[in-house]
């Protein structure tokens, strides 16, 4: 077992999973993964409900062992480690905190677990509960903070051992919007002065772009598509992934023998140069920020890419209005624009044409 000496002494470690499964009887929770996840890296798992993400981290953790593969923390195999002795941290969504104990002695729990000297528990438990923001509430009990505290006072628990990993599973799930986005800074700050590699859970699609070095965005036991935030986002795999990540468009149609897609109406859509042959039945994504929108007498200059239409809905969300045109060649396409004054916004039926880059569209299997 490691037995660090300070906080600030954290050094960051390395995970891979070679071949990792785990089954449930019948249910296949994971299917065979590979997955590194680099020092000093804060790795998200993304992924809608039931999609692998607990079991991936009951799995590093030791938890649960796997059905088939290893698990490698800096190179070793830790597989069949006990989970004390792999020194990984966790911090869970509803808190966990012993409710009897108080705010001082919740966090000294694992120092004390590990046989640690009065002084130095002392010292570990004040700095931590520092990096918190959470001085002077030692003598609390849990019951008497907020939830945001409470969740501090869980991580302050994690950190205090210098665990070689943290694993956070949904931490903020439980709190309200502006609490979550500002511990969100709190987290991603307090990842950047320790240094630490951090495994995190959400389902929650902005919080894991903003906090991310990468995303691992899981479906069904399998990792969908794992890469930076906006190679997610400008180049997702496929359609899952293009669905789950912020808005799309998606258009349906066949791969034409001059590069161009052929779509509804025998309309043609420029796009990228790509790997595709001709008659491939495909899908062109577009975001609707990348869609531009006209009045039908002005000009709309977007290459080959416009399409007259009417507008079918028009909702002012404060910054940004999301417009939807059918066009005349009977897509539905949504254009997301920056927000103007109501008599300058496209009323329901107004006659308009929509547009885009072909530089901003993706093509991907259908
Ligand atoms: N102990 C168990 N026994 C049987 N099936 C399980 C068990 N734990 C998880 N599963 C199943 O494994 C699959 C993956 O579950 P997991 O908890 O990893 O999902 P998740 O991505 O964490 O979901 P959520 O976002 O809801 O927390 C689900 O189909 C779940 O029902
Ligand atoms: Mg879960």
């Amino acid at each position: 077992m490691r037995h660090d000496t300070g906080l600030s002494s954290h050094t960051a470690h390395t995970i891979a999973l070679k071949g990792i499964s785990k089954t449930y009887g019948p249910v296949t929770a994971l299917h065979s993964t590979d997955l590194s996840v680099e020092k000093g890296e804060f790795l998200t798992l993304l992924g809608p409900s039931g999609s692998g993400k607990t079991t991936l981290l009951n799995l590093i953790a030791g938890a649960t062992g796997p059905a088939t593969g290893a698990i490698f923390l800096d190179g070793r195999d830790i597989t069949q480690m006990p989970p004390r002795e792999r020194g990984i941290g966790m911090v869970f969504q509803n808190y966990a905190l012993m409710p009897h104990m108080t705010v001082f002695e919740n966090v000294a729990y694992p120092l004390r677990a590990r046989g640690q000297p009065g002084k130095i528990i002392r010292e570990k438990v004040t700095e931590a509960l520092a990096r918190v923001g959470l001085s002077g509430f030692d003598d609390r009990k849990p019951r008497q903070l907020s939830g945001g505290q409470q969740q501090r006072v869980g991580i302050a628990r994690c950190i205090v051992y210098s665990p070689a990993i943290i694993m956070m599973d949904e931490p903020l799930g439980a709190l309200d919007k502006n609490l979550r986005e500002q511990m969100q800074g709190e987290i991603k700050r307090l990842h950047k002065e320790l240094g630490t590699t951090i495994i995190y859970v959400t389902h929650d699609q902005e919080e894991a772009l903003n906090m991310s070095d990468r995303i691992c965005l899981m479906a069904e036991g399998r990792v969908a598509q794992l890469g930076t935030p906006d190679e997610l986002y400008f180049q997702p795999r496929n359609r899952f992934v293009a669905e789950f990540i912020g808005e799309s468009n998606l258009i349906s149609g066949r791969m034409s023998g001059d590069g161009s897609i052929v779509v509804a109406g025998n309309r043609s859509i420029a796009v990228p140069g790509g790997k595709w042959t001709e008659g491939s039945e495909l899908l062109v994504m577009v975001r609707p920020e990348n869609v531009r929108i006209r009045g039908i007498d002005e000009r709309l200059d977007a290459g080959r890419n416009v399409l007259n239409g009417k507008v079918t809905s028009s909702s002012f969300v404060g910054g940004t209005t999301r417009v939807t045109v059918e066009t005349e060649n009977g897509l539905n396409i949504t254009a997301k624009v920056m927000s103007v004054r109501a008599e300058l916004r496209p009323e329901t039926g107004a006659k308009v044409q929509v547009g885009w880059s072909s530089t901003d569209t993706v093509v991907l299997e259908k």
